[in-house]
């Protein structure tokens, strides 16, 4: 059977990408936010998964304004990367795994879940920037990618109990599936950060940390928060952090197991308008 062996959480800002694929890693400024994966970047070589089944969103890049899926799971071979303005990154192309996909999308949808099936989708910075910080610049990238786009960008946005009961049903539709596939599931997007409007800019140490804390040890609590808190306490772009109750809710402590392993945690103000959150937990 497949199995969840580990959930990754990580920011996803755009600029991230900028610095690596035009070669300004080594400066000062981003010397320190790429320390940061060093640890995830040797982790990952020595935990590879299978398959990365990578929670994340769109920024009106493959959904425009005029359609908006609230959950889309990508069932397509392959896509690849989004122009969003510059041309596309210099990237490679993401290789699905349409048989996994489809599993999942049966089973989820039949536990009551109502997601978007998609077929062909480009993937902008919100999935291929984590990729990049957890692997660097292969010329392919070393596994297949499932990727569930979460709507984050048009209100109404999905609820973090949502998030996280969605979560425990990727669980049961991974382990439903016959293969023996070692998955890791990724939370992406947040930390704390504003784009737009008066309070462009904003960060909040203190609310990012408790979420950190609270993402380890008590994931229901943190899914009681109402989505109107984050905003307040953490910008209107702050709200990303609902996706990594998804990949929280896959882990299987909260289907009566143990408490995850935490093997790094990593957070550093700033990147671009953005607090920078990561974190590896593994399923003991
Ligand atoms: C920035 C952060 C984001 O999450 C995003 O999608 C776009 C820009 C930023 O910090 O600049
Ligand atoms: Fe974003």
């Amino acid at each position: 059977m497949a199995r969840i062996t580990a959930s990754v959480y990580t920011s996803h800002v755009p600029a991230i990408g900028a610095a690596l694929d035009m070669g300004k890693t080594d400066e000062p400024y981003w010397q320190k936010v790429f320390q940061g994966y060093e640890f995830g970047k040797q982790w990952i070589k020595d935990n590879p998964p299978d398959v990365i089944f990578l929670v994340f969103n769109d920024h009106a890049t493959a959904f425009s304004l005029e359609m908006i899926p609230t959950f889309a799971i990508g069932t397509a071979a392959e896509y690849m990367p989004a122009d969003e303005g510059w041309g596309p990154r210099p990237v490679p192309k993401v290789i699905g795994h349409p048989e996994l996909a489809a599993h999942i999308a049966q089973s989820v949808i039949q536990q009551d879940f109502d997601l978007t099936i998609v077929n062909k989708m480009d993937v902008d910075h919100g999935l291929t920037v984590p990729l990049s910080l957890m692997y660097g610049q292969p010329k392919a990238w070393p596994c297949p990618v499932i990727p569930f786009a979460v709507n984050v960008v048009q209100y109404p946005v999905p609820s973090g109990r949502r998030c996280l009961n969605l979560g425990k049903a990727i669980r049961k539709a991974v382990e439903s599936y016959d293969e023996d596939l070692k998955v890791h599931i990724w939370g992406t997007g947040g930390m704390s950060h504003q784009l737009q409007g008066p309070r462009a800019g904003l960060i909040n140490k203190d609310f990012d940390t408790a979420f950190m804390d609270r993402m380890i040890a008590d994931p229901e609590g943190q899914a009681a928060v109402p989505h109107i808190d984050y905003v307040r306490e953490a910008g209107s772009e702050g709200i990303e952090l609902v996706m990594w109750l998804i990949a929280r809710g896959a882990m299987s402590d909260l289907a009566g197991g143990p408490p995850p392993k935490v093997v790094h945690r990593f957070y550093h103000v700033p990147a671009s308008n953005t607090a920078v959150g990561h974190l590896i937990l593994e399923n003991q």
